[in-house]
């Protein structure tokens, strides 16, 4: 698995660092305001239980699945909604966590979605943000790392549903997708 990386982009000590940086501006930010959190699976699942660990306040979490991308690299522009949250959002201050804007396209249907249902409020926090690639303007409040457009794996982050559980975020050798 490991040879399958081209090189090791955000290694384990940098997304800890960060990942505590991006908690003590969302205690600030929500202070006592109730909070939810958002996760998008299932990319960000490492990210939020990295985050939660570090979030000294209470807080709930909820699911949600979307898929994009199936066994390609690159967006198909098409958004399906896979797994619906269990509890309602209304009145309440959502915070969705993402892994990764890349197109903007998934993460303007997740608001759309999530608009419709009347929360008090709605932010995003994801760990890396692929900026040059944005087809869509969607508003990010909470960026880990801005990131060159290379495709990249690990940390929750897969290539056809391998590869998550690389404990760094890391760019995959290009001849492991092409062909395809
Ligand atoms: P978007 O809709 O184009 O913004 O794509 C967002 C989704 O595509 C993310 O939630 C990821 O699941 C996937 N994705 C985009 N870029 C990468 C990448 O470099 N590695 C792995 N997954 C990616
Ligand atoms: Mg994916």
């Amino acid at each position: 698995m490991q040879d399958d990386v081209a090189k090791i982009l955000i290694t384990s000590d940098d997304l800890r660092q960060r990942t505590l940086e991006l908690a003590r501006q969302i205690e600030a930010d929500y202070q006592d305001r109730d909070l939810v959190l958002v996760c998008v699976l299932k990319g960000a699942i490492m990210f939020l239980v990295d985050l939660i660990k570090e979030l000294q306040r209470p807080l709930e979490i909820d699911f949600m699945a979307v898929s994009s991308y199936g066994a390609s690299t690159r967006s198909t522009g098409v958004v399906r909604l896979t797994k619906d949250l269990d509890m309602s959002i209304e009145g309440r201050h959502v915070l969705v966590v993402e892994d990764i804007i890349d197109s903007g396209r998934t993460l303007q249907y997740l608001t759309d979605v999530l608009n419709l249902r009347q929360p008090a409020s709605l932010r995003i926090c994801t760990l890396l943000d692929k900026r040059e690639r944005r087809e869509v303007d969607v508003p990010v409040d909470y960026v880990g790392f801005v990131i060159p457009n290379e495709f990249v794996i690990g940390y929750g982050l897969d290539f056809d549903e391998v590869y998550r559980n690389l404990p760094f975020v890391g760019v995959l050798k290009p001849e492991m997708y092409t062909g395809e």
